[in-house]
């Protein structure tokens, strides 16, 4: 399973990629403005630091001007992947964009009819909100479950299922059960993958046991 990032802070991807851990980002309108900073600029840094797709989201909602603004983004750097709506408008855009060969990541997906759609439109990736669905009452991996049933029905559907609006570890952990090819995770949650507190209270126990000993390795 590949593991992006999903953050427009610098400063917090460049922290998280050091460990060698993430395989792309992720970004969309709201974590640019977040960010505070320039879009461009920002999608322009991550580029640098992360080797992986890197996601900058289209603005326009029309086809015509989505293709316009992912041919401008797509030119920032070989790594960037061109996110559109999953909108009737945002599916023309995928086709044509991946037609170029541009990679495409279509967002916003609530239902397996239209990640089935996206796959069909060529997208390298469908993002689902698992988050935003359970928010609603829903069950965001059932979405998930759905999508990689579809998917593996069929041979010439390669589209990648990227796990979005991940809210916490368990989200993380269902989804790699099921089989998503990525998760995007926000960092603080990318961090409590690896927490339990019986690492902790083994790890302490190992300290005191050591101290005792008296030696040192270096
Ligand atoms: O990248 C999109 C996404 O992961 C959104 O997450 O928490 O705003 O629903 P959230």
């Amino acid at each position: 399973m590949k593991f992006f990032i999903d953050s427009a802070d610098v400063n917090e991807i460049s922290e998280i990629a050091s460990t060698g851990l993430i395989d792309g980002v992720t970004t969309n309108p709201s974590l640019i403005a977040k960010s505070g900073r320039n879009f461009i600029e920002v999608v322009k840094e991550i580029c640098d630091i992360v080797d992986g797709p890197v996601s900058a989201e289209v603005i326009a909602t029309d086809a015509e001007t989505m293709i316009v603004e992912g041919n401008k983004l797509s030119k920032i750097a070989d790594n960037v992947t061109i996110k559109v709506p999953l909108t009737w408008e945002g599916l023309k855009a995928c086709k044509n964009l991946s037609v170029e060969g541009i990679m495409v990541n279509v967002t916003l997906c609530f239902n397996a009819n239209q990640a089935l759609l996206a796959a069909k439109a060529g997208a390298t990736f469908i993002s689902p909100f698992i988050g935003r669905l359970d928010d609603m009452g829903l069950d965001g991996m059932e979405l998930i479950e759905e999508i990689r049933t579809i998917y593996d029905n069929y041979e010439n559907l390669e589209t990648e299922i990227l796990a979005a609006s991940i809210r916490s570890v368990n989200h993380v952990r269902q989804a790699a059960l099921i089989g998503a090819d990525v998760a995007t995770v926000p960092g603080k949650v990318l961090k409590e993958l690896a927490k339990h507190p019986l690492t902790d209270k083994g790890l302490d126990a190992f300290m005191k046991d050591w101290e005792g000993t008296g030696q040192s390795i270096l």
